[in-house]
């Protein structure tokens, strides 16, 4: 499973099998057990693509973000990697589903980092307020900012929740400073049976104050995975 680009065809193919039934569903709360877990369609990779669907159909984009005070940008209404999801969610016509922890973070900069920080040494698993049926989809775009140099642990809790096998990931994060921080190959280890493709990285604040640079780049970054 490398961090490959997508041919065409491969993501055209993929495409196509997730336009049966494709609309927004979300299921309850996390599931206590695997056992119920929705059913994974069986993926055929060889299936033979149809011209007229577009390449980026049958999507979900998922993602978790945090408004109030954050770094460099002060108290915002919607917070960075939102502003991206709802970018991406629209230029390819995806559904789009949030991941809403049930317990709030602190609206301080400084209290939310603390907490953080805390769940990370913890290896917390943050209860969420739902998750996503990712039957419909074969392609799932999946943001998060960088916290601690780590995906935040709220969407550990939904990346272990779901069954990921077959499915294709383009990822996308926000930070100030740290990249990707290694977070995309992270997934290719936690998103068992997942093909991780290229990803999109963007500093927070450009994302926040510079829409129409972030837009440029998610354009980019959407044909690229198109051709
Ligand atoms: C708890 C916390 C930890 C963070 N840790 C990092 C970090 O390790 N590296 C980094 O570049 N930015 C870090 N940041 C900055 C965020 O990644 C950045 O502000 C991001 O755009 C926030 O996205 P959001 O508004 O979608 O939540 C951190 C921010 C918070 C709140």
């Amino acid at each position: 499973m490398g961090n490959a680009k997508l041919s065409r065809r491969q993501f055209l193919a993929l495409s196509a099998l997730a336009l049966a039934g494709c609309s927004s569903q979300q299921q309850d709360a996390a599931p206590e057990t695997p056992a119920e877990q929705p059913e994974e369609p069986e993926v055929q990779p060889d299936a033979a693509p149809d011209p007229e669907i577009p390449a980026t159909a049958g999507a979900l984009v998922l993602y978790f973000s945090r408004a109030d005070e954050n770094y460099n940008v002060g108290v915002i209404d919607e917070g960075n990697t939102a502003v991206m999801a709802k970018m991406i969610a629209q230029r390819i016509g995806a559904d789009l589903f949030e991941l809403v922890p049930v317990e709030p973070y602190p609206e301080s900069y400084q209290e939310c980092c603390d907490v953080a920080l805390d769940e990370k040494n913890a290896g917390a698993r943050p209860q969420l307020e739902a998750l996503p049926d990712l039957t419909p989809y074969s392609t799932v775009f999946l943001g998060f900012p960088c916290w601690w140099g780590d995906i935040p642990m709220p969407v550990y809790t939904a990346i272990e929740a779901l069954g990921w096998n077959g499915k294709t990931i383009c990822p996308f994060n926000t930070h100030e400073g740290s990249g990707d921080a290694g977070m995309f190959s992270t997934l290719e280890t936690v998103c068992q049976g997942a093909t991780v493709a290229d990803g999109l990285t963007i500093r927070g604040q450009d994302a926040q104050n510079d829409r129409e640079g972030t837009q440029a780049e998610v354009d980019t970054w959407i044909s690229g995975l198109e051709r």
